[in-house]
Order: structure tokens, then sequence, then C-alpha cells
């Protein structure tokens, strides 16, 4: 088999890759190593920026995101026993929307299946070769026979354990990260959100976050121990700790019912730098990874797909190679500002006992300044919607 642009992993990042890359005439093919199925039931993050439903809406697949997804214009900050509202769009102009991830990769894989696209799911030992010269290679097993696609270049979008990033081994990679001394334990149910917008909660036990994915469907995080297992937590202890956590109005109003899903996932601040190594490039959690508490990890993914589409487009159309050596140094740079935000984010809303008792004093004088000075609330407001791309 040949193609253009060989992508590596069906999540969000690949593609949307895969579905700019077609409305610009450039073929491509996924290989994924698990069924769609199994991709789909993935519940992760579900707040996009403008922008990522801006390139949602340019492939196409944006319409049940707009009819289903909730714009949101605000978010508030909990601590101290009160919430203090950040209007984003007064600050701003723009909103974020709540959409699953989930919804988004359905209807990404809707759309690529209209498009008559080729997926291979269940692509075992997916291997990319010769990435360094002129001619690239991917090789993969399925159904117990090796295949191999010769292409012009391979895209990593294998997420942070993929193979891509994996093949490449240092000097000519260079890795940033650190591990947060704790967990966020989530829960989906099927009751009414406790209040219309997101509240992200500062708080003595440890922080909390309501959010959700409909007006029906909750999902709630607290933070917890990394060494927790969610059969340490069931939904009477989670609801218990949610509701300490949380204002009085909020904890009076709080509606719980049977969890349907619960997870911890550990929070990790991740970059590799470069994301291009000759012919192979990488997008989305291959190549960086944020803590949730900004909401990036889905928004990085769409938006260096787009640099990474636009790129390609540049190189087949105008016969110029100047996006491509450029790309990653323009992703690079949108990502650590995302890194930075996202970790500013945790950093002020979570419970670190190595920082003492002044270190929750000073993040209490931190939320205090955040949630009064219109300096600081347009600086929060304005890398919470996303930055431009
Ligand atoms: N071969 C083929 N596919 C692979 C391989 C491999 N060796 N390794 C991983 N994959 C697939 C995974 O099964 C997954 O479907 O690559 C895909 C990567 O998808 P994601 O992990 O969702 O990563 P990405 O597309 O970059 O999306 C980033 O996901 O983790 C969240 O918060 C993050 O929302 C962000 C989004
Ligand atoms: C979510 O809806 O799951 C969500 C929203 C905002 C975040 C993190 C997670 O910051």
């Amino acid at each position: 088999m040949r193609t253009k642009v060989a992508i590596i992993g069906a999540g969000p990042a690949g593609l949307l890759l895969g579905q700019l890359l077609h409305t610009y005439g450039i073929d491509n093919v996924i290989l994924e190593k698990h069924t769609a199925d199994y991709v789909l039931a993935r519940i992760r993050a579900g707040l996009l920026e403008e922008g990522t439903v801006g390139l949602l809406d340019q492939i196409g697949a944006g319409q049940r995101a707009h009819h289903e997804g909730l714009v949101h214009d605000g978010i508030e900050l909990a601590f101290g026993g009160s919430r203090h509202r950040i209007d984003m769009k007064a600050f701003t102009g723009k909103t974020v929307m709540i959409y699953g991830q989930t919804e988004v990769t359905l209807d990404l894989m809707n759309a690529r299946r209209a498009a008559g696209l080729t997926t291979v799911y269940e692509a075992a030992d997916v291997t990319p070769l010769d990435f360094d010269t002129d001619h690239p290679r991917v090789t993969y097993v399925k159904d117990g026979a090796t295949h191999a696609i010769a292409c012009d270049f391979i895209a990593g979008c294998d997420g942070f354990h993929g193979i891509s990033r994996a093949s490449v081994k240092p000097p000519a990679i260079e890795t940033f990260e650190r591990v947060y001394p704790f967990g966020w334990l989530g829960i989906l149910s099927d009751t009414p959100p406790v209040s219309h917008e997101l509240i992200y909660s500062n708080h003595a036990r440890g922080f909390a976050l309501c959010t959700m994915r409909s007006r029906s469907r909750s999902r709630y995080y607290v933070q917890c121990a990394l060494d927790d297992q969610v059969e340490q937590w069931p939904d009477d202890r989670f609801w218990d700790e949610l509701r300490r956590r949380l204002d009085q109005k909020a904890a009076d109003s709080l509606i719980t019912g049977p969890s349907i899903e619960k997870s911890i996932a550990p929070l990790r601040s991740f970059v590799a730098e470069p994301m291009r190594f000759g012919r192979m490039f990488l997008a989305g959690d291959a190549a960086h990874i944020v803590p949730p508490t900004g909401a990036k990890g889905l928004n990085l993914a769409a938006s260096d797909a787009h640099y990474l589409a636009s790129a390609l487009r540049e190189y087949y159309d105008e016969k110029s190679s100047a996006g491509i050596d450029h790309y990653s140094e323009t992703a690079l740079a949108r990502v650590w500002k995302a890194v930075r935000f996202s970790w500013w984010m945790t950093s002020i809303l979570h419970k670190f006992p190595e920082n003492g008792t002044i270190g929750a004093r000073i993040q209490l004088a931190e939320l205090d300044y955040v949630t009064r000075s219109k300096a600081a609330m347009t600086s929060l407001a304005e890398n919470y919607v996303g930055l431009p791309f």
C-alpha cells in the first residue's frame, strides 16, 4: 500500500489530522492498535475551545457539537467558603463548549467513514521506519500477516504510550517532565449538574471539580492520593468527599446518584522536543501531556493537527517546505503556553502538603487576587478560552 501521510493512532489528533488533510486533497491512512469501540469507550475531558470547534466545522463535523454542546460564558472558582465567577466572555469575547471527547471522536470517525478514507483498526506491531530518509515506511501486523505502507510522511498521533516518540532516541529528542504527587478520581453520573457552569474548588481537603456532559449527566472529580484504588472509593464516600470540598450552597444542592464510570488518573506535565524527526511528526499526547486542570489536552491535539495539516498543504500545493520546517517550533510555542497555564491552574487549586501552611495561604492570596484584579482575570480568561492559532 502507498499513501502520502501514514497516521499512527485514531484518537482525536490522528482523526482530525486525517480529515483536515482530506479537505486539502492529501490522501492518508490511519493505523490504530485498538478497535473503534475501544477508542470510543475511553472517558476523557470534554471542554472545547472555540478554535477547536472551528476546526470541526472546517471539516464538516461540527453539527452535532453545535446542537448538543453546552456553551459556557464563564467558570467559577471556589475557595474560602464562597464562589467567584470569572466572566470569560466579558474579558475575551469568547466562550468554551462542553462536549465530551468521546463525542468528538465519534463525529470524527463518522466523517472519516463518510469520506471513504482507510482506517486499519487492530493493527499490531505498528512500526515507523526510515523516517530519516526520503522513503519512510510503516509496517504493521493484521490478522497474522505483516503489511508495509510506503509514504511521504509519518504522523505520530499515538498518544503518550505510543510507538512513534519511542522510536526516537536521545540526543535526537529531549523530554521535560513533572509528575504531580496526586491523582484525580473522576465519576460520571446520570444526575443534573450541581451548577450550570464549571466549579473549580480549592479546599483544605484537596481540589474538586464540578463539570458535566449534558444537562442530565454530571462529571465530578476530587484530588486523591496517587496510590488510591477505585475500589477504595465507593459512591457514598465519593459524594461525601465532594460535598465537603464545595461551598455550602453547592453542597446543599448537589444531587447524587449511582456512578456509571469511575476512574483515577495521574497528573503529569510532559513535553518532547522537537516535534519533527525528518519525515516523521508528532502531534497531540504523543508529544505532550498537561494536567487536566486547564482543560487543554484535547485542544492542543487539535491545534497540532491544524498546524501540521496546514504545513503539509503548503508542501503539496505550494511546493514549499517552510511550513513543515517550522511545524515543531510553531506547535511548541503554543504547547508551552498551555503547559504553563495548566501547571499554574494546578498549582493554585490543589493541596500540596509539601508546601505547608504558608503554601496554602499563598494560594488563597493568589485566588483572591485572581478573582478581583481585572488584569489577572483577563489573563486567566484568555488562556482558558484558548490562545489563538
Ligand atoms: N500503534 C497504533 N496505534 C496506537 C499505538 C500503536 N503503537 N499506540 C497507541 N495508539 C493509539 C491509541 O490506541 C489511541 O487510540 O493512538 C491513539 C492515541 O489517542 P489519544 O491517546 O486519545 O491521543 P491524542 O489523539 O493525541 O488525543 C489527545 O486525548 O488523552 C487525551 O487529554 C488528552 O484530550 C487529549 C487527547
Ligand atoms: C471535563 O468536563 O471532564 C473537564 C472539564 C474541565 C477540566 C477538566 C475536565 O478542566
